[in-house]
């Protein structure tokens, strides 16, 4: 993009600002601005005007979960579907690490983390064991994508050669880049991070089927045979990947997706509940679960809506083409974004600042129409790692990784 168009397009946004520096900017620091401004989506930054909660529109109900006693009867049929889905190639892991772990106070990718106590233990070590399980027990490989961001792919792909992949076949491990939005005052007028770079973050982890799309790896995906993918997060250090219970659970139910719940264990627990937004299938996030809600019991006096996500889909991939072209809603989440000050110095604000913009995967979930959510033993599959201790902690993945024989 040359400065005449890059200028064109920040003043139709109202952004013109970014090229404040322009002038004092080496040829190479011009390059990478003309080509930020030429990549950056600038339109998403209208969303501010029509704030409006993206959920919680609809009328919410309860969905049918299949719980535990129901999973425990039908495991060995289950388990057969999974596992002849899994040794035909026909399931692959999508991991979504293109987040930025901020909360645990490292730089680093968090799949870099190390939780071992004895030893070193990575997060991605972690991972990767739980996928040999099923490799080993299906004896082939399952073909494994990781989602990363501008953030941190370089730092990712090097540690996994350096790691050695942790055991798994390089040949069945593909990388790829999600994409980023800018990030905006209140004002919705973008940050600069530096004189030559706005601030940006990863858009959510709604954008993944995009993001592999446009990569290339959907061909791949075609390539091999493959027909459901596994998307789960990084931060579950416990989480089963590739699952031949809940794959075989989620193909028995005809479903376009599964998801693995677990019971809360408080109304107000940091998870997404899972429920029908006027009879679709829908997560509503713990930031957006009303009073009301929480407090909502069934017929049998239970809570209504105690089955929170893991953020462990299994998405049958013709399904996710189908909708790969809808416009996902964009959620706006206050966030403190680093930036430079009118001298030109940089800024790490202690408070929350403006605004990041992101695409989120319960959106797809509720787009692609029918949904079985299971439950899963939470002490054996759920060890979420957000803050460095209390709740969601290393401390208390630490001590679940024990109770599961796990050696720190
Ligand atoms: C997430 C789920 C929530 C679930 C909880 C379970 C979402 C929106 N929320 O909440 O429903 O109950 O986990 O622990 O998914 N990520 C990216 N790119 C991004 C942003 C995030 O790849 O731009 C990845 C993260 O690296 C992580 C996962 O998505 O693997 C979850 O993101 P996070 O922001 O940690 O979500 P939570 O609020 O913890």
């Amino acid at each position: 993009m040359t400065f005449q168009e890059a200028y064109q397009k920040l003043e139709s946004y109202g952004q013109l600002h970014v090229l404040k520096y322009y002038g004092e900017l080496t040829e190479e620091e011009r390059a990478q601005l003309l080509q930020q401004v030429e990549e950056t989506d600038f339109s998403i930054l209208q969303y501010i005007e029509h704030r409006t909660s993206a959920s919680g529109t609809g009328r919410i109900s309860p969905i049918r979960v299949m719980e535990l006693d129901e999973m425990e009867k039908r495991r060995e049929e289950f388990t057969r579907i999974g596992l002849d889905a899994v040794r035909k190639g026909r399931v692959a892991a999508v991991l979504l690490a293109g987040g930025m772990g901020t909360r645990l106070g490292s730089d680093d990718p968090k799949c870099m983390y190390d939780i071992g106590i004895t030893h070193p233990v990575f997060i991605m070590e972690r991972l990767v064991a739980n996928l040999m399980e099923v490799v080993d027990a299906a004896g082939v490989f399952v073909p494994f994508f990781i989602m990363t961001s501008d953030k941190n792919h370089e730092k990712t792909v090097a540690f996994m050669k350096e790691k050695n992949y942790f055991g798994y076949d390089p040949s069945m491990v593909w990388f790829f880049k999600q994409e980023m939005a800018p990030a905006a005052d209140y004002s919705g007028r973008v940050y600069m991070e530096a004189k030559n770079r706005i601030s940006t973050s990863p858009n959510g982890n709604g954008g993944w089927f995009l993001s592999m799309k446009r990569a290339g790896l959907i061909d791949k995906v075609h390539e091999l045979g493959i027909e459901w993918l596994n998307t789960f997060a990084v931060d579950n250090v416990l989480q089963r990947i590739a699952d031949p219970l809940f794959v075989g659970a989620t193909i028995a139910s005809g479903c376009a997706c599964g998801a693995k719940t677990v019971r809360k264990a408080a109304p107000d627990e940091k998870v997404g509940v899972i429920c029908l937004e006027d009879g679709r299938p829908y997560v509503v996030e713990y930031y957006e679960l009303t009073p009301e809600l929480m407090e909502t019991k069934n017929e049998n006096g239970d809570p209504a809506y105690n089955f929170g996500v893991i953020m462990n889909y299994l998405f049958r991939e013709k399904d996710l083409e189908r909708i790969v072209d809808e416009v996902l809603p964009v959620h706006i989440v206050e966030k403190k974004i680093a930036y430079i000050d009118e001298q030109g110095e940089p800024v790490s604000p202690p408070e929350p600042n403006g605004y990041k913009f992101e695409q989120l995967v319960l959106d797809m979930v509720r787009e692609l129409d029918s949904c079985q959510p299971v439950e899963v033993v939470r002490s054996r599959e759920f060890a979420p790692i957000k803050n460095k201790t209390g709740i969601d902690s290393v401390e208390s993945a630490r001590l679940l990784c024990a109770q599961n024989g796990i050696v720190l």
